[in-house]
């Protein structure tokens, strides 16, 4: 008899004769109930065994963590909580698991203890809830770019090039550490490498990412990026993925509506999947924040938040404005902020980010016009001659959760630009050619998926949205 998912079972119409349920036993009680969860739902299905007529051996193995098969009759439940629930006639002890030993025991865990079992914080309720909404944000990512015809490209892994220009990349070798290779001059020789130059893992799939826009019209990349830098914040990972469209003949204005519409899309997408697991992640904030004070507590709760979302427009907000707003503000006039706004050209930490975000507007905000030395080469300078389009979008409780531009069309302005910054021409030879051939004004953006997953989840810690984090001094599993 092939096995029913619990979450079908428990959205039957009718009560069924004889089903078969398979999965982790979350609790056993008063020898009779056991609480059957197989991760398609976060709900469980109630199993009442009929312990008369159960062996004492086999009621003992019923423990926390324990794979079993259940065979019975889907009744309507007497108890409260459940519609439906299994009358057991036949059950199979799959695979044992020791409940002394067994670290996810039915009771609060620190988020601490559960990173350390990463491999299996995904029994939990709250792991379950988050990595199903993941998949589902996911989908929701492919869904949007597919029914407006972009194409998804896989960008390489391996690159030669620094797309970010900001040098912070894992180095990709299969050259031996000791009796390294040498130059004449007792550098590296790279030319002796797999690849026979020096190359890394990507920082970002943009530049090639812009090539296909060249040909292709719209595009977008959905995969793993690598960041070296040093950074053990709870917005940080070493290992992320990243959403990055491209679109030939959009301007930063469409690039920003691009952004909005497509955050709004995925929001709703899994508010509209993910009722279950978002109610219970919305309880699992609420219960956290019990222990905070009360103004470190957020004004919405999590469902709320995210409507919010679906509800207003992003401000759009230029960076020039942001400063006059940040220099006038009570934190930097009684010198709360650790980087004190004095004059216009001062990057933005996330102190300022989330004071314009949390304090000041409320509400996502679109930073555009930047500096153009505090944000990368690529950047289309604008007719002042010192601001580049860049936007960044900033949410609440995040700070930064988009980074895009329009691009650099000009060949001429682009190998200046890059010249004055050391970049090396002949490196990016094929980038460079989109603009001798062809080329168009074009602009795009790339989204932390991490950070989307921590926002429509509510946790606070990056290392909890993803299965395996990898941060600095730590990849294990
Ligand atoms: O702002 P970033 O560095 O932009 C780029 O890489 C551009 N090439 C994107 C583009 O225009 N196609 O990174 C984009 C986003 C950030 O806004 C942030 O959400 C996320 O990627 N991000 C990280 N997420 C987790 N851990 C890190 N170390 C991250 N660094 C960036
Ligand atoms: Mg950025």
């Amino acid at each position: 008899m092939k096995h029913t998912k619990v979450k079908d079972l428990l959205n039957s119409t009718k009560t069924l004769h004889e089903v078969n349920a398979k999965g982790w036993v979350r609790t056993f009680r008063n020898n009779q109930f056991i609480a059957l969860n197989d991760g398609s739902t976060i709900n469980n299905i109630q199993c009442v065994v009929d312990f008369e007529n159960t062996p004492e051996e086999t009621l003992k193995r019923i423990t926390t963590g324990a794979a079993i098969s259940v065979t019975g009759e889907l009744v309507e439940s007497k108890g409260a909580g459940q519609k439906y629930e299994i009358q057991v006639s036949k059950l199979e002890i799959l695979g044992d698991s020791d409940a002394e030993k067994f670290p996810m025991q039915p009771k609060k865990h620190s988020l601490e203890f559960l990173r350390e079992n990463a491999h299996l914080r995904v029994r939990t309720n709250a792991f379950g809830a988050i990595m199903r909404v993941r998949s589902v944000l996911a989908h929701a990512v492919h869904t949007y770019f597919q029914e407006k015809g972009f194409v998804y490209v896989n960008t390489p892994i391996i690159t030669g090039s620094d797309a970010e220009g900001a040098g912070e990349m894992f180095k990709v070798t299969a050259l031996p550490f000791d009796n390294t290779p040498r130059t004449e001059d007792g550098k590296v020789n790279y030319k002796e490498d797999f690849f026979g130059k020096e190359t890394n893992l990507t920082v970002s799939g943009q530049l090639e990412g812009e090539t296909f826009a060249m040909a292709l019209g719209q595009i977008y990349t959905f995969g793993p990026t690598f960041r070296a830098e040093n950074s053990n914040t709870s917005r940080h990972l070493a290992e992320f993925w990243m959403i990055e469209p491209e679109v030939a003949f959009n301007d930063l204005d469409d690039n920003m509506d691009l952004a909005e519409d497509f955050i709004q899309y995925v929001i709703k997408y899994t508010m509209d999947k993910c009722q279950d697991d978002l109610k219970f992640l919305e309880g699992r904030l609420l219960e956290e924040e019990k222990s905070k004070p009360q103004a470190d507590r957020s004004e919405m709760a999590l469902l709320e938040k995210l409507n919010f979302v679906l509800e207003n427009n992003f401000k759009r907000v230029s960076y020039t404005e942001a400063i006059d707003i940040l220099r006038e503000s009570t934190p930097n006039k009684k010198k709360k902020f650790n980087y004190i706004i004095n004059e216009w050209g001062a990057d933005l930490q996330s102190e300022h980010e989330r004071y314009l975000v949390e304090k000041h507007f409320k509400c996502p905000v679109i930073l555009f016009d930047y500096p153009a030395n505090i944000k990368a080469f690529y950047m289309r300078l604008n007719e002042d001659g010192k601001t580049v389009r860049a936007m960044d979008i900033l949410f609440p409780g995040i700070g930064e959760i988009v980074g895009g531009s329009q691009r650099e069309e000009r060949y001429d302005v682009l190998v200046e630009k890059m010249k004055a910054l050391g970049i090396d021409e002949e490196e990016l030879w094929w980038y460079l050619d989109t603009r001798r051939f062809g080329s168009a004004v074009h602009s795009g953006f790339g989204l932390g998926f991490e950070r989307l997953v921590l926002f429509v989840t509510g946790m606070s810690n990056i290392r909890d949205v993803i299965p395996f984090p990898r941060t600095p001094q730590n990849a294990e599993f």
